[in-house]
């Protein structure tokens, strides 16, 4: 079976997991999300390029620079979700399929998180169940590759 490779991308503070407010992100590292990513995506026969920043421009050219080499975008824009408009266009850009994720239910906390810039231009968004988030949203992403 030929391999795709999706862009995960972590945006800013997500770095902090682990010790970052435990009581809304869990305990969970971000190395301890990668790992379990890194062992589904061998399952379902992807190979993920990994990329954590808390700057809003190096997020920008990760997904600029997934254009002609990733098949697809997994991304936790963490606070940009709610503020940028580069990623989003960033994303529109490239017209890969992206999936957004998020460990909380950003619609059940402050109302400023239930707005997504990004949500509109995505295949669609998980939140609320912590690391499996990302692992929900990385098979979601692998089903719309028909993998
Ligand atoms: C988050 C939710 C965002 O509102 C917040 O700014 C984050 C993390 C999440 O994964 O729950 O940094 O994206």
């Amino acid at each position: 079976m030929s391999v795709a490779k999706i862009l995960v991308l972590h945006g800013p503070n997500l770095n902090l997991l682990g010790v970052r407010e435990p009581g809304v992100y869990g305990t969970t590292t971000l190395d301890g999300i990668n790992q379990a990513l890194t062992e589904l995506a061998a399952e379902l026969s992807l190979e993920l390029d990994i990329v954590q920043s808390n700057s809003e421009g190096a997020l920008v050219d990760a997904i600029q620079g997934a254009l002609g080499t990733c098949q697809g975008i997994l991304i936790n824009p963490a606070a940009y979700t709610h503020t940028s408009v580069a990623i989003r266009d960033a994303i529109s850009a490239t017209a890969l399929p992206a999936v957004e994720v998020h460990l909380s239910n950003v619609h059940a906390r402050e109302p400023f998180r239930s707005h997504s810039f990004i949500a509109p231009v995505a295949v669609g968004q998980i939140c609320g169940f912590g690391p499996d988030s990302y692992l929900l949203g990385l098979r979601a992403l692998a089903k719309r590759l028909g993998k």
